[in-house]
């Protein structure tokens, strides 16, 4: 089994990853055997600080091995095909995760190995943040509240956020202006759960009586181009504490990290008592071990 997206990812395997993430980390058993003598091949062609980390700290938390390969370094820098590297991994580990920036260069490795393959990020998901987000959302006792993910709603985080949330039956709400909101094709999806999702441009009836408010950066890795015009219309858009107030004063602020505070949130914001943004990057390392654990023991 892979985890190329949440859209595709069976919805009982991922409740089970994400109990499971949280009993593990109730447990805190950060020295384990489970995968003993089994290996992790982590690709990566964009930069990482917490995906590549907390698949590290997962396998040898468990009692396996990563190992990392950058593309900068390797033969496909060079124009070796996905294809024939992914056939040659097949035969060095136990399972695959890689950070790519086409979803389809995830899928030709998949469709060329019969090991798990794991979306450690790409253009339309990021499936590992999601799974972490929803374990951080439940240890906060707020999964039957109001979630708003406000910026850039049209980016590979919102797209895996807003789909578990709906199937955990929150109330979501998508807020960004016209042009970064999400696509017809993911809302559908969010829709069909029976959750209510809503989609606005106004970010003060976005976040009236919001129990999460989640925030992303305004310029994706890939996205650098467009970089003045997106600092420009998601200015409006920014988490700061004129905003916070107008939500739950229990609310709840998440953001998948790196931030660019200043941006899409301020200092005040990141460094106050709502963020449970370093709890939230904590639990990338248990989602993984709880995702690792499922599919590779399946
Ligand atoms: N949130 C996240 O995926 O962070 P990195 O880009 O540092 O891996
Ligand atoms: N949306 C961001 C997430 C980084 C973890 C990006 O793709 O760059």
């Amino acid at each position: 089994m892979n985890l190329l997206t949440i859209k595709d990812m069976p919805e009982d395997l991922m409740k089970e990853v994400i109990d499971l993430a949280v009993k593990m980390k109730k447990e805190g058993n950060r020295s384990r055997d489970d995968l003993k003598g089994k290996v992790l091949i982590s690709l990566y062609e964009k930069p990482s600080t917490r995906t590549r980390l907390s698949f590290e700290t997962a396998m040898t938390n468990l009692g396996g091995h990563t190992i990392v390969m950058d593309f900068k370094t390797s033969q496909i820098s060079r124009g070796e095909t996905m294809a024939d590297t992914a056939r040659v991994l097949e035969g060095y580990c136990d399972v695959i995760s890689a950070r790519l920036f086409k979803q389809t260069a995830l899928e030709e490795i998949a469709k060329n190995v019969k090991i798990p393959v794991i979306n450690a990020l790409t253009d339309v998901e990021h499936p590992c943040q999601a799974l972490a987000d929803m374990q951080t959302i439940i240890e906060y006792g707020k999964e039957k509240g109001k979630l708003v993910y406000i910026g850039d709603a049209a980016n590979n985080v919102a797209n895996s956020l807003m789909l578990v949330a709906a199937r955990y039956g929150m109330h979501v709400v998508l807020c960004g202006p016209e042009g970064y909101l999400p696509s017809s094709e993911y809302l559908e999806e969010a829709e069909k759960t029976g959750a209510k999702v809503e989609v606005t441009s106004d970010p003060a009836y976005a976040v009236k009586d919001a129990d999460v408010i989640y925030t992303d950066v305004w310029v994706s890795m890939g996205d650098e181009a467009e970089k003045e015009k997106r600092l420009n219309d998601l200015k409006p858009y920014q988490v700061n504490s004129v905003l916070l107030k107008q939500a739950k004063p229990d609310a709840i602020v998440m953001h998948c990290l790196p931030a660019h505070r200043g941006e899409e949130i301020t200092d005040e914001v990141m460094d106050g008592e709502q963020a449970a943004v370093w709890n939230q990057a904590e639990n990338r390392m248990w989602a993984q071990e709880a995702l690792i654990l499922k599919l590779v023991n399946e």
